[in-house]
């Protein structure tokens, strides 16, 4: 377990430690704390975690105001999946903390996946106007990216991370052992975003999930702790760069506006998350190989690497032209081009508008 790495987003530090083993309640903060978890992640870390827990759903007395004295620590625990992460969920931590009388300086702690990273964050940057917010990481993607860089959300009529604060993290404890029982589907989907990472910019990571895939994918923790710090590595350099994405950050993106126009064109059922990513990154290296930008070379390598960690790659998973569809609301377009962000080798990422019609192309002939 090597060195605590820090970042500074937009003049917030944050400090990732690195754990060979964790205890929640050292892990948190001397005073009071709020634990949220989702029915999932409650179960992680032996025996009972800490505090005394509270129905999400309670109602404090009308017109109460916060409680009467602090309490060392409670939890929350929610319905595991992204229908928690909403304005439900969001209340529910608002108002545990409210009840336990929690002040500014209170910390709200959330541990697991990005759902409950993302919304434990949104909750603790709505709090007081602003609580002390720390993250452990439950899941590989929640560690090698969503728990860093300070976008908090909650989904809205359907639509996926509609709102949200910029609210970085003071600390994030990150044990690789919690990785152990995380379903297989769910480890490869946030190998998908590391694979992503890697070519933003990091050759080593790349020949590490080339070369160590089978350690990886057994979950050896010193091969996953080295994935995991260097993907914070990566990303934390761009976020410090761009800290509310006003340019460099949508670099982050690649792959990804191919994977949530699949995602949304299936209706967020078939695919993972990081399953589209896989697949969005093959059509990006692609789309980028048709248009004289990608490297014949890079494109292959990148095909190789996700072929071999059994990532499905079809041409064709659904008909080219709903996929446009949803490309063309995705949130990235500008006057009837959409922007993509498109890959020239490791290190060597470009936004670009693209014509519709060389997408379709793409979309059509794989
Ligand atoms: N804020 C950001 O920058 C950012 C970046 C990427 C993704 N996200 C968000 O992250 C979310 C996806 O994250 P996710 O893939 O972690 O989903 P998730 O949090 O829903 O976790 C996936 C499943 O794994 C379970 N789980 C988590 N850790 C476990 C463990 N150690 N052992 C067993 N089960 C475990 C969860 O309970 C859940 O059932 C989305 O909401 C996405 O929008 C945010």
């Amino acid at each position: 377990v090597g060195e605590p790495l820090e970042f500074d987003f937009g003049g917030h530090c944050t400090r990732v430690l690195f754990h060979e083993q964790l205890e929640l309640a050292a892990a948190a903060p001397a005073g009071s704390a709020l634990f949220v978890f989702d029915r999932h992640t409650a179960r992680l870390f032996g025996g009972a975690p800490p505090g005394r827990r509270l129905a999400p759903g309670r109602r404090a007395a009308p017109g109460a105001g916060p409680g009467p004295r602090p309490a060392p620590g409670s939890r929350v625990v929610l319905p595991p999946g992204e229908r928690s992460k909403s304005w439900g969920g969001a209340e529910a931590v608002l108002r545990a903390a409210l009840r336990l009388g929690l002040g500014r300086d209170a910390t709200i702690v959330g541990v697991g996946g990005g759902m409950v990273c993302d919304l434990a964050a949104f909750g603790a940057s709505l709090y007081m106007r602003g609580c002390r917010l720390l993250l452990v990481p439950t899941s590989l993607l929640a560690m090698v990216d969503a728990a860093l860089g300070g976008k908090t959300a909650i989904n809205l009529l359907g639509y996926k991370n509609a709102v949200g604060t910029f609210y970085p993290a003071e600390e994030l404890h990150v044990w690789t052992g919690a990785l152990r029982r995380l379903p297989q589907r769910e480890l490869r989907s946030g190998l998908a975003e590391a694979i992503k990472t890697a070519l933003l910019g990091d050759a080593e990571l790349l020949a590490l999930l080339r070369e160590r895939r089978e350690g990886i994918l057994q979950r050896d923790p010193g091969l996953l702790e080295e994935v995991v710090r260097r993907c914070l590595a990566v990303k934390g350099r761009v976020v410090a760069e761009d800290f509310r994405e006003s340019g460099r950050r949508e670099i982050l993106n690649l792959g990804h506006t191919f994977g949530h126009a699949l995602e949304a064109a299936t209706r967020l059922r078939s695919w993972t998350h990081g399953e589209a990513v896989a697949w969005g990154l093959l059509r990006a290296v692609e789309l980028g190989l048709s248009l004289g930008l990608t490297p014949a070379a890079h494109a292959a390598a990148v095909r190789g690497l996700l072929a071999d960690y059994g990532f499905r790659l079809e041409a064709r998973p659904v008909r080219p032209e709903r996929l446009l569809a949803a490309m063309q609301t995705d949130k990235k377009r500008r006057r009837g081009k959409i922007r993509l962000v498109l890959s020239r080798g490791i290190d060597d990422t470009v936004v670009e508008t693209v014509d519709e019609e060389a997408i379709l192309r793409c979309l059509r002939e794989g």
